[in-house]
């Protein structure tokens, strides 16, 4: 694929190594969250290159406080929506906390699920260098693992809250660690959330696969973000300073519920034009 990732005409199913021409001709690509079959065929047919089956899905599908909760039985329906909904993004699912963490194998059996049960292309997890492990082998059985770096969501409660994370030398130091650990583990990619921009410029460049950004600044490779802050259809809640809203679906479908309602109450609705004689 040697035009750009998003808005090119190739319609064949986009590839790992796709994603790292992408890196070498320095063409930047989004990212965005999906979790079932009719947003997938949107952002796809929009030509989005990459999609996540997020565990986010445990807030904005779910309604949990956190991503804790979500298990793999829950996300797997999602994973299986967004696969058939998509006809040349690259699927990937989450791994939902507690179901890679104990060991590399049982890694391996939660991802093997998500591709063979759920049609998912890939994988993501989080955590550092002690996570290589899981990384490694994952890689070796053929399964391509996107990493997660710095404010890991699922580890909520040991960071103390939603923080920047790698702010000062020590702390920046470790996370280059961590993101050349997953590197040299077979990590095919990333995840950079909330890191400060001249740490997620630094580990972009030195690293030779391609840095997704959540709030990590412009200089990452590529860019995530979860579909309904990126549209405006989150309810509660303020959204991180990180999220630019370009659209607000809130208002849309409050007014086209508004004008159905209006309609159904006058009668109006359904119309000759809606019925059968
Ligand atoms: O679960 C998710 O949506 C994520 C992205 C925001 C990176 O992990």
């Amino acid at each position: 694929m040697s035009e750009s990732l998003y808005g090119g005409t190739t319609s064949r199913r986009v590839t790992i190594r796709d994603l790292q021409q992408a890196k070498l001709a320095g063409d930047r690509w989004p990212m965005l969250t999906a979790y079932d079959y009719s947003t997938a065929q949107v952002f796809d047919a929009a030509g989005v290159p990459v999609l996540l089956v997020g565990d986010s899905a445990a807030n904005v599908i779910y309604g949990y406080d956190t991503t804790v909760p979500v298990s793999v039985d829950e996300l797997l329906p999602l994973v299986r929506g967004v696969a058939r909904g998509s006809k040349r993004a690259l699927v990937v699912a989450d791994l939902p906390f507690g179901s890679y963490q104990s060991s590399p194998q049982q890694a391996l059996e939660t991802a093997s699920r998500f591709l063979k049960e759920g049609g998912a292309h890939a994988v993501k997890l989080e955590g550092g260098a002690r996570m290589a492990p899981q990384v490694e082998l994952l890689a070796a059985s053929g399964v391509p693992v996107m990493a997660h770096i710095g404010l890991t969501p699922q580890s909520v409660h040991a960071l103390s809250g939603y923080r920047v994370q790698g702010r000062g030398d020590e702390a920046a130091g470790r996370l280059l660690e961590d993101a050349k650990a997953l590197q040299e583990a077979g990590a095919f990619a990333v995840v950079l959330e909330v890191v400060p921009f001249d740490l997620a410029k630094k580990i972009t460049h030195e690293l030779h696969i391609p840095t997704i950004g959540i709030g990590a600044g412009v200089e990452c490779d590529a860019q995530v973000l979860v579909w309904q802050d990126m549209a405006g259809l989150r309810v509660d809640g303020k959204p991180a300073k990180f999220v630019k809203q370009y659209a607000d679906l809130t208002a849309v479908l409050t007014d086209a519920v508004h004008r159905f309602a209006g309609e159904v109450q006058a009668g109006t609705y359904p119309g000759a034009e809606h019925s059968y004689h």
